[in-house]
Order: structure tokens, then C-alpha cells, then sequence
């Protein structure tokens, strides 16, 4: 062969070998769009980092490639942080705390397990990180069992973390919570067309319970580096409070809630605060990328500050905060499971227990008696299902679990009085002495109970006015291991995002919800389990280890990038409030392909 063709050979060679590469990567890269479904696109690289690195594992020990690419589990969570976050203290802050002791009438104290989507995602991670979790003690026995640092080793009977407390005055928690969380924050993010009330003692008391937490994480920090993970609108100020004070933490705030469109937060007085607290974060989450959108854009109204759209990222004062969606789930497996009867079982105990024929179909609806739930929008849907389907009285029964919140303001009031009134309307228009189309429970129910509620029913309805994510529909889906039962969720809960399995439904619109009502009651057995069989997949592929898992590993980066430019870090070169050397910040980034 000539020199020439020896020449040619040797492109074709390459050429075939580059092409290979290629089709490998599009294979790669379609399966990991097929695995990574509904998981923010700006987390995906460390997910497969590590996923890739947990496959390693899995394929020495012979197990099936599958199972690593999907399977989260505590044990990942702690391998993340064994191996990605050596040493670090992980500490959670939320108000609500996850174990409440309360004193009964016979002076015994009884373990209260609060109804919050934020304690059932964040108590599986907290256990797997043996961590400390702060939060206001509001039980009446929450004093008598702390021992003399506030402190109490929770799961009682199998401690794995450490629950500190934080007392609060009356007036405290009526201005903090009550009023600038929930008569503020929580009716101006949610839309619900319920008004905000804005007071200025209630801002004072709102930042000055930020400050008393602060204190509370340094006291509790370890070290100069804890992983702080910031639960909530009860904390907006306090991501910037710990920078001050703690400027090597990496400081992780997950918002629950929806952030409205700019021009709606604009209504706020203290806006400006409110960004800057929340811009002392390392990391800012949301559950859907539409509202870490809306908070991008009220950021970029309102402050001096650079945004970096296709890095997630927010510049200001000298400070760099990513702004991603993690969208947040529940533990799978859903251990509970185990010690629940079986779906015959469940379907029988509840309808003795509530008086429902054996033969009615069963719609359920389980939540806070919370006006952003659409629970009078339900009742409302039943009316009309009722009016057109007239075949369908008596025969469909439908459970509200409503568990008592916030029952002293007057919005919550006002609510639990309307759904009283609405239920017995119904009953007495369509019921008779044996059949009662509604029925009305507002009380807090048992986690275990609310799984068995969710095991008997034949329709669960999740009808939110607007919900950042909503993890009963969720729950309902993890619950249904005989993969029958339909869910109708509202299109403007974020589990619609991921749950497209599920009827979708528009909550102001109760034509709508009543025809997918009827479609649910009339669903042959196949189509739910298509449906809810591909749900359950979603659930089970993004779960709770991997929404926490997800922001740990984007923790670990930023703790990596800002060590390296520590030790790269010159005195000629400008660094900013965390140390970091600002100017190796912009040639890395240039190095890689940003801007
Ligand atoms: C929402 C909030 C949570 C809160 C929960 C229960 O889900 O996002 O932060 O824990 O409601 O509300 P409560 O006011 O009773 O703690």
C-alpha cells in the first residue's frame, strides 16, 4: 500500500471509530432522557455521576444495571456523603419538627407525628445522614422530654439523628408564623385568591425569629462547614443570616411552596429583604422549573444583581447562587407497607368503620384543611356529577380527611365553617338514612391510617387551587401495590408534571372534574393498572433519596470548586465574600465553554 493509502486507511478508521462513539453516546445519552425523567436537567450530570459510579458497584456484586441506574436508597444518600462530602455535618431547618410530644388529659406524654409533606420527604434523608434537625418545639411535653441542650435523639425507640428545639414566645409565633408566614407569604405564593396581610410587627417578628435560628445552627454547627439545608417560607432570611455568620457552609433553602410571577410578589413590602435573605444560599430549589423561573425573573426585577440563565445561576454581591428544580417525592419503598393489611382488608375495615356500603365506590381526598386544597372546589365537583350522572347517587361515597391547621386565623376558620355547611348540604340533598354521599372527618390522621385510607379507595382526588408539589398524590400511587385505583389530580399541583398517568384536571372548572370523576368510576381494571403501573415507576425512579441525593451531589461540586480555588487562591487575585478566587471562577468557567 502507498504511503498515501495507509493515509486513508487510518481516516477511515477514525472516522468509523468516531461514529461508533457517537451512536454509543446518543444511546447513553437517550437512556439517561428515559431515566432522568422529570429530574431538573441542571442536576443530571452529578446524578449520573454518581450513578455511574454506583453501577460500578452493582456490576461487581453481579447486580442487574437497571436497578443501580433507578434504585435511590438511604444507602446512596450516605455513600454520597461518605465519599462526596467527607465529614460533613448535615443540618436541617424547618419549622415544623418531625416528632411533636404533646401532653393527653391523663398527664401522659403521646408522640405526634405532624401532617406535612416537608416532614414525611425530609425524615427518611435526615435519618439516613444522622443529622441535626432544628425546629420550633410547639408540643406541650416538647420541654419535658429535651435534655439540657433542648435536645432530643428522635426516631424514639431507634434514634438515629438529633432533634433540637427552638422555644418561641406567643408573640413570636403569632407574628412569625401566624402572621408574615401564613397570613403573608403563604396566601401571596400560593394565588389562591385569598389576600395577603402584610404587618410590620409581623416582619419584626419574622426577622427576628430568623435571627434566633441562627444562633440555633451555629450553636449546632460543628465545624465552620456544615451542609445546611433551609426548609421553607417560615426562613427567608436566614440563608444570608448563616453566610454572615458561617461563610464556609454550603447553604441549601428548598422552597415548598409556589413562587408567583414577579408582578404578584411585587406586592410584598419587604421584597427586596426577602431576595437578599434568600440570595445567601448556595443553592436555591424549587419543586417545578416554572417557579424557579418566576423566582430568576422577581430577582432580576428587584435587585442589582447578574443572572446567568444558561448556568441557573444568580450573581450578587459578589455571590454566586444556583436556582434549580428538585422535584421533591416520597421514600420508596414505602416501609409502612409492610405492616399494612391487604388492599381487601383495607377496602373492608374503612367502609365498616365510616358506614359505606360494601358496593359504593369510594373516592377519597386527604390533606390540611387548607383553603389552597380546592376542597370546596371537590365538594362542588361532586354536585355536579351528581346533577349530570343522576345514576351515580348512592353509589359513590366520597371521604374527606381534613386534619385541623392553622385553625385560629380566619381564612382557616371561615373554611372549616364552609366545608361543614357544603357537606351537610350534600348529604341532606342526595343522601337518606342509610346513604350519606359525604363524609367529613376533620382530624388528624395517623400516617398509617392515611395508607390504608389510600389502599380502600377506589378514586383519590387532589384538586390544589395551586401546590408546589403535593406528595398525596404520590403517596396514593406508592400505596397501590395491586396497581388498581385512579388518581384525578389538578393541573396546578406539580405532581402533575411527573403524574401525567393521572386524570388531569382544571379545580375551577367542576364540569371538568366531575366528567373525569365518572371516567374514574366507570375505568375497566386495565386501563388503571396501565396507568397506574407507569406511576408507580415515576415514584419509584424519583424518589425522595434521589430529590436529596440530587442536591447533595450539586453541594459536593460547589464544595470541591470553591476548595480548589482556595488553594489556588493568590493575594494578587480578587476573591469574593466566601473566599473564593473570583477570577479563576470566570477562566474555568471560560475553560469549560460558558460565555
Ligand atoms: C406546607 C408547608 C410546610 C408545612 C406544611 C404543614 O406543606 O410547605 O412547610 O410543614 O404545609 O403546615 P403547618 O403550618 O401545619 O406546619
Amino acid at each position: 500500500m502507498t504511503q498515501y493509502g495507509v493515509y486513508l486507511l487510518w481516516v477511515l478508521i477514525l472516522v468509523s471509530l468516531g461514529l461508533s462513539a457517537l451512536a454509543v453516546l446518543m444511546s447513553i445519552s437517550r437512556q439517561r432522557r428515559h431515566h432522568s425523567r422529570a429530574v431538573p436537567a441542571a442536576s443530571d450530570d452529578v446524578v449520573s455521576e454518581v450513578a455511574s459510579k454506583v453501577l460500578r458497584e452493582f456490576e461487581k456484586n453481579g447486580q442487574s444495571v437497571d436497578a443501580a441506574l433507578v434504585t435511590w436508597s438511604p444507602e446512596t444518600l450516605r455513600k454520597i456523603l461518605a465519599e462526596d462530602l467527607p465529614g460533613a455535618q448535615v443540618i436541617v431547618i424547618s419549622n415544623r419538627e418531625p416528632y411533636i410530644h404533646n401532653e393527653t388529659k391523663n398527664g401522659e406524654v403521646e408522640l405526634v407525628v405532624p401532617a406535612s409533606g416537608l416532614v414525611s420527604a425530609l425524615e427518611p434523608i435526615t435519618r439516613a445522614c444522622a443529622g441535626t434537625w432544628i425546629a420550633y418545639g410547639g408540643g406541650s411535653a416538647d420541654r419535658t422530654v429535651v435534655d439540657g441542650d433542648d435536645r432530643v435523639q428522635v426516631p424514639p425507640g431507634n434514634p438515629s439523628y438529633t432533634l433540637r428545639r427552638v422555644w418561641l414566645t406567643d408573640e413570636e409565633y403569632q407574628g412569625y408564623y401566624l402572621g408574615f408566614a401564613n397570613e403573608g407569604l403563604w396566601p401571596l405564593c400560593h394565588i389562591a385568591f385569598t389576600r395577603p396581610i402584610f404587618r410590620e410587627s409581623d416582619w419584626e417578628a419574622y426577622e427576628a425569629v430568623n435571627r434566633k435560628f441562627a444562633d440555633t445552627v451555629v450553636a449546632e454547627a460543628r465545624n465552620e462547614r456544615p451542609i445546611v439545608l433551609v426548609q421553607d417560607y417560615h426562613f427567608a432570611l436566614l440563608p444570608r443570616m448563616i453566610r454572615e455568620r458561617l461563610p464556609e457552609a454550603i447553604v441549601i433553602t428548598f422552597w415548598h411552596i409556589p413562587w408567583p410571577n414577579s408582578e404578584v410578589f411585587s406586592i410584598c413590602p419587604w421584597r427586596e429583604r426577602i431576595l437578599d435573605g434568600l440570595l445567601g444560599s448556595s443553592i436555591i430549589g424549587f419543586h417545578t422549573q416554572f417557579h424557579a423561573n418566576n423566582f430568576t425573573e422577581s430577582v432580576d426585577r428587584f435587585m442589582e444583581s447578574r443572572i446567568e440563565r444558561a448556568d441557573a445561576a444568580i450573581s450578587y454581591g459578589g455571590q454566586m447562587t444556583l436556582v434549580h428544580a428538585y422535584p421533591i417525592s416520597i421514600e420508596w419503598p414505602v416501609e409502612l407497607l409492610n405492616s399494612l393489611p391487604s388492599v381487601e382488608e383495607c377496602r373492608a375495615r374503612t367502609r365498616e368503620r365510616f358506614g359505606i356500603a360494601a358496593d359504593a365506590k369510594l373516592c377519597i381526598g386527604v390533606e390540611r384543611l387548607d383553603y389552597t386544597k380546592g376542597i370546596l372546589d371537590r365538594f362542588h365537583a361532586l354536585d355536579e356529577l351528581f346533577r349530570r350522572h343522576p345514576e351515580t347517587i348512592g353509589k359513590v361515597v366520597f371521604l374527606q380527611i381534613a386534619a385541623p391547621s392553622r385553625g385560629t386565623l380566619p381564612a382557616y376558620k371561615q373554611l372549616h365553617d364552609e366545608c361543614q355547611r357544603y357537606a351537610a348540604e350534600l348529604n341532606e340533598r342526595y343522601g337518606n338514612k342509610t346513604y350519606r354521599p359525604v363524609v367529613l372527618v376533620a382530624e388528624h390522621h395517623a400516617q398509617k391510617h392515611v395508607y390504608e385510607l389510600y389502599r380502600a379507595a377506589d378514586i383519590c382526588l387532589v384538586t390544589s387551587l395551586h401546590d408546589g408539589m403535593n406528595l398525596v398524590a404520590k403517596e396514593f400511587v406508592a400505596s397501590r401495590d395491586d396497581e388498581q385505583g385512579v388518581l384525578i389530580l389538578s393541573t396546578f399541583a406539580g405532581a402533575s408534571r411527573e403524574l401525567l398517568e393521572a386524570l388531569i384536571i382544571n379545580p375551577y372548572d367542576a364540569a371538568m372534574t366531575a366528567e373525569a370523576m365518572q371516567q374514574a368510576l366507570t375505568m375497566d381494571s386495565d386501563e388503571q393498572r396501565e396507568r397506574m403501573r407507569r406511576m408507580r415507576e415515576i415514584v419509584r425512579d424519583n424518589n425522595v433519596y434521589r430529590w436529596a441525593g440530587s442536591m447533595l451531589l450539586d453541594a459536593s461540586r460547589l464544595r470541591k470548586r470553591s476548595d480548589l480555588d482556595r488553594a489556588t487562591a493568590s493575594p494578587d487575585r480578587p476573591t469574593n465574600i466566601n473566599g473564593d478566587n473570583v477570577v479563576s471562577i470566570v477562566e474555568r468557567r471560560q475553560a469549560v465553554g460558558y460565555r
